[in-house]
């Protein structure tokens, strides 16, 4: 059964027979066009037939000969386009790379890859298709919405992870890279499946020791496995490696012993990893080093390891999570929001073409609820990629149920009016990562029910247009079951799950109220103020909120493009679920949406979403009784999802209460409704 938990929504479970009757008309073979073992064509060819042997239960031949589909019109063909050019009739020149066009058209299937990745790209998606009982013809040109599409693993080489919930690494332990590799493979088949075509391996608070010789021998090994499945294997550097590892006297980005000791270190690498993806760089935050420490700037910095990348093809994602974190707290105007536009503002244009400024897609730190970073809006002649993060870090560490995608979507839609025209977020980026911190648990992630997020994440960095609920139903289909009250439970928890979370956390923009000093895990909205961190509520008897207005607080909101800045200058314009974000206020002010006062607003949320998780547990529950025909959800992973349900309800309470009950105390207003401080 841990079989159900590893393979994730690829599990191919077997059609109902009426569904299977429709098998009758699919193809009798497969033709792979190359028959290289580690080649992502050779892989489709064998995923092709697995998956419909487990869907359809016979098995279909396999062959690498060509000749055999030009005889046959009861094919599936798979390749790339260069390889079937000969034969097959298509126009496909739109595709870009990684891109696939897939035809069905009765019993001849045609999946062709503008490279390999695409070709098994689009055999997933036929598959995808057939699994959720769909023989329907198609005819489908899918080309992904940006060429970087990498998750980032933040494993440290002891085998632990920072800020996982499934478990130790899958790469690492005791400092060297592990011996049994089986589950960097079917990882990266599950990150074929959805479109990922790089991972960057370690965490971002880097060690040096990967780059000595045995470690960088342990990277090779991780690329083998990988690279049948199309993804490229990159790293995170450590700043000053040269000094602690290479033994200089420096790090300083222009010193020449120091530019050729990267140079030597990355040709080193691409002898053993030809296709190695390229570098992550955390520089000058949290206490890392980086080139301001020589006072060079941030583009120094990327641009050496740029240098040292680009005669091999690789790319520098350089971070812009740089912030000072020993802010004065009592600076009215100090605001750790405004830093990456500070930082990076000034440098559009000076870093070279292979670098990718990644930017996390809120200003503070993956709250629940965050504007878009401004800086988006701010480096036309730069790529950007949006940093993302499925470990539900700050949304209930995999605990609790948490569906990300529909929060994800509001950055990514979020138009920024450059230039006062439609600027979408996603129509400006050049990549997506995902952090994702994955982990030897059967379940990856130590519960079946994230792997919704990992599965969106990849989905959106394909097509950011698609929707989220219909992203949750294929997903619950291809994972659980395609029985319709399944769907309907699981979407209507699901799609719940973060509106409720908001609501018993941190609502209003207040960000997520958890201990912030040390497990980001579990209420402490005490923990917000008076420290360097900067994730500031600025809470106090009377009033509470962030006053980020340019007319009277931090200049925040003036970050924006003019028409979005006038927007939330003006708590009048600005969404209640971002009021406090933007403006400190009485807890008397009226919301326009509903007219109530902000402190009845965060009673009320606070016992609607706990409320919410509660029934989660009943509405679960119910699904036992429905499996009257047998064709919903397995004993062991109802009962474990019932399992984390439970604990969510209880911990959502505790959640109500001591935040309730905070500002209860703090404000002294009663609740209009009598359930705050009466405990
Ligand atoms: C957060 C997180 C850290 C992480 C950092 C980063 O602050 O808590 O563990 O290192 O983000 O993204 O660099």
């Amino acid at each position: 059964v841990a079989e159900n938990g590893l393979n994730g929504w690829l599990r191919y479970a077997p059609l109902s027979d009426e569904l299977r009757q429709h098998a009758s008309s699919l193809p009798s073979v497969i033709v792979a066009l190359n028959e290289t073992e580690t080649s992502p064509v050779y892989m489709a060819g064998k995923e092709l037939q697995a998956g419909l042997k487990g869907v359809l239960g016979h098995t279909l031949g396999l062959t690498h000969d060509f000749s055999a589909s030009t005889n046959s019109t009861s094919v599936i063909l798979v390749g790339t386009l260069a390889a079937s050019n000969a034969a097959v009739k298509h126009n496909v020149s739109s595709l870009s790379a990684d891109g696939f066009w897939l035809n069905v058209n009765g019993s001849q299937v045609t999946i062709l890859g503008q490279n390999e990745r695409g070709a098994l790209y689009g055999a997933f998606e036929y598959l995808s298709r057939i699994a959720q009982g769909d023989f329907a013809d198609v005819d489908v040109m899918s080309s992904p919405s940006a060429p970087i599409r990498w998750v980032n693993e933040w494993d440290n080489l002891d085998g632990t992870i920072e800020r996982g919930y499934g478990g130790p690494s899958i790469f690492f332990g005791n400092g060297a890279v592990v011996q049994d590799l089986t589950r960097a493979a079917q990882y990266a088949r599950l990150l074929a499946s959805i479109g990922i075509n790089g991972i960057v391996v370690n965490n971002v608070n880097a060690n040096a020791t990967l780059l000595n010789p045995d470690n960088m021998d342990g990277l090779a090994r991780i690329a083998d496995a990988m690279r049948p499945y199309g993804v490229q294997v990159g790293i995170s550097l450590n700043f000053a490696s040269p000094q602690t590892l290479g033994g200089l006297a420096t790090f300083d980005s222009l010193e020449p012993s120091v530019i050729s000791w990267w140079t030597d270190k990355t040709a080193q690498l691409y002898r053993r990893i030809p296709d190695f993806a390229g570098y992550l760089v955390k520089a000058n935050s949290e206490g890392q080093p980086g080139p301001l420490t020589y006072n060079r700037t941030l583009a120094d910095g990327a641009n050496l390891f740029a240098r040292a990348v680009l005669p091999h093809g690789g790319i520098v994602m350089f971070r812009a999570f740089v912030y000072n974190n020993h802010l004065d707290p009592a600076d009215w105007k100090a605001d750790r929001a405004n830093a990456a536009v500070d930082f990076f503002r000034h440098l559009d244009g000076s870093f070279l073409e292979n670098v990718i400024v990644q930017i996390k897609y809120g200003p503070i730190d993956f709250q629940v609820r965050e504007p878009p970073s401004p800086l988006f809006a701010h480096l036309p002649h730069t790529k950007t990629a949006i940093e993302l993060q499925i470990s539900q870090e700050y949304l209930g560490q995999q605990s609790h149920l948490v569906y990300i995608a529909p929060l994800w979507k509001t950055i990514l839609d979020f138009d920024l009016r450059l230039d006062s025209k439609p600027s979408l977020v996603h129509s400006l980026l050049s990549g997506y990562a995902g952090v994702v911190n994955v982990g030897t648990d059967p379940r990856w992630l130590g519960s079946h029910m994230a792997m919704a997020n990992l599965y969106a994440f990849g989905q959106l960095a394909w097509d950011p247009a698609r929707d989220s609920q219909l992203l949750l139903q294929a997903w619950t289909r291809l994972t659980f079951s395609l029985d319709p009250t399944v769907l309907n439970t699981i979407t209507s928890i699901a799609m719940a799950s973060w509106p409720a979370y908001e609501n018993y956390t941190g609502n209003l923009g207040l960000q997520t109220l958890t201990d912030i000093l040390y497990t980001h895990y579990g209420p402490n909205p005490a923990s917000q103020d008076n420290n360097g961190w900067g994730q500031w509520t600025r809470a106090d008897s009377t009033s509470i909120g962030m006053d980020r207005t340019v007319s009277n607080g931090t200049g925040f909101a003036g970050q924006y493009p003019p028409e979005v800045a006038a927007q939330f200058e003006a708590s009048s314009t600005t969404p209640d679920d971002l009021l406090l974000w933007f403006h400190h206020v009485p807890y008397t002010h009226k919301l326009h949406g509903t007219g109530k006062t902000v402190i009845q607003h965060i009673y009320d949320a606070h016992y609607a979403g706990a409320q919410t998780a509660q029934d989660f547990v009943s509405t679960w529950s119910a699904l036992r009784d429905s499996n009257a025909s047998g064709t919903n959800i397995d004993a062991e992973r109802f009962d474990d999802i019932l399992f984390q349900l439970t604990y969510q309800a209880g911990h959502a309470l505790v959640w109500r209460d001591a935040i309730a009950g905070f500002y209860h105390n703090l404000s002294k207003i009663p609740d209009e409704h009598g359930r705050v401080g009466h405990h």
